[in-house]
């Protein structure tokens, strides 16, 4: 049975949209939050005092890309001073070995970076920008600050063949941790669902390169890889249960039980600007909405599954059904389990051209052919 009074554990701290590349697979909205709206530095250092106040002990600093607000060293060293565990999410692009030493002194504990690709051409189309460089770099002065680094590869049609050469990226580059997700469809990525997922061929061929890896480097770097949920007979359970571990904050300061919550549109969203995060947690309509089971519809209602996966995730259940409290379509019990067959027997032989993400009145990058 769910703890509805539970404290929070992490705070995911999304400090900008802003960002240097443009992958067609971000998980950010679609309507992605301007410099402008962003919350100020004193706004944040309150949001880590309060997050610290409810017991979160984990903060990762994310966004778009956290290295493009200034004030990031503060917030690391506010959040160190709390006692909290500082996880810096980067696309490395910045992180010079003059600004990794200041940060390390300041507290980060953990630094995960996202790498598009093994090669550089490849890696950089994904991108939409000349990035890949600069992560090689990262990972380099990561290392040499003895600090541990989790690379990150979100993998889909275009990658996924180059999986072999991904990992030796990985062990090239000192990774304590892999993790190889394959996409999971929102934001962007639901936007362009059809030019990135992968061929079952290619899922299929993944599995016996993932295997041989972990074999082989067992004990040297720990390799996670993630299939997409479209495939699998029960969902994941998404987040632990809605409002049940984790808060994020947006970058205008809207407070999410989810990184995709604002897709559901009746969802009534509190903002740091007009509540603190105590009441937000417990009290607010949103993080209530479907905390527990309570709110559960059959088949979830009685199903034995509805304490493992909370009957999966309401932003999937609303972008595929139409309704955030219908059980996960990706769930073999749902009622709307054929959507997500037939988006898996829907996959070209040729890839259409993926969007690539962008804010609104930013000049489109074009996806560019190999
Ligand atoms: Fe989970 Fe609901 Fe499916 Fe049962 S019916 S397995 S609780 S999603
Ligand atoms: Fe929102 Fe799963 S991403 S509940």
């Amino acid at each position: 049975m769910p703890d509805l009074h539970a404290r929070p554990l992490g705070l995911l701290a999304e400090l900008t949209h802003r960002c240097p590349l443009h992958c067609p697979y971000c998980s950010n909205p679609l309507e992605l939050v301007t410099r402008e709206r962003e919350l100020d530095t004193t706004r944040w250092c309150s949001v880590l005092d309060q997050a610290r106040e409810l017991g979160v002990l984990q903060v990762h600093f994310s966004g778009g890309e956290p290295l493009a607000r200034r004030d990031l060293p503060a917030l690391v060293s506010h959040a160190h001073g709390l006692g909290c565990y500082t996880n810096l999410v980067t696309s490395g692009v910045g992180l010079t070995g003059a600004v990794i030493a200041d940060l390390a002194e300041r507290g980060v504990d953990h630094v995960q970076l996202s790498v598009q690709d093994a090669n550089e051409v490849s890696a950089n189309r994904i991108g939409g920008a000349r990035t890949h460089e600069h992560k090689l770099t990262a990972a380099r002065v990561v290392k040499e600050r003895g600090l541990p680094l989790s690379v990150n590869v979100v993998l889909h049609r275009h990658n996924h063949d180059n999986l072999a050469s991904i990992i030796a990226l990985a062990e090239e580059m000192g990774a304590d941790r892999l993790e190889l997700a394959n996409t999971q469809y929102y934001g962007w990525a639901l936007r362009n669902r059809t030019a990135l997922m992968p061929t079952q061929d290619q899922l299929d061929a993944a599995q016996p390169v993932v295997r041989a890896a972990q074999q082989r480097l067992s004990g040297r770097m720990e390799i996670i890889y993630v299939i997409a949920d479209y495939h699998e007979a029960y969902p994941k359970p998404c987040m632990h249960g809605w409002g049940a571990r984790q808060i994020t904050v947006a970058p205008d300061g809207t407070v999410l039980p989810c990184l995709a919550a604002t897709v559901i549109p009746d969802l009534r969203l509190s903002n740091v600007t007009d509540h603190d995060l105590a009441w937000i947690w417990y009290d607010s309509p949103s993080f209530n909405a479907f905390r527990g089971v309570e709110w559960m519809r059959e088949p979830c209602r009685s199903c034995s599954r509805r304490f493992t996966d909370f009957g999966g995730c309401r932003c999937q259940a609303f972008l595929l059904t139409g309704d955030a409290a219908n059980t996960d379509p990706v769930c073999s019990l749902s009622p709307h389990r054929t959507l997500v067959d037939q988006a898996l027997s829907d996959i070209p032989e040729r890839s259409p051209t993926p969007v690539m993400r962008a804010v609104a009145g930013q000049r489109v990058r074009e996806w560019v052919e190999p």
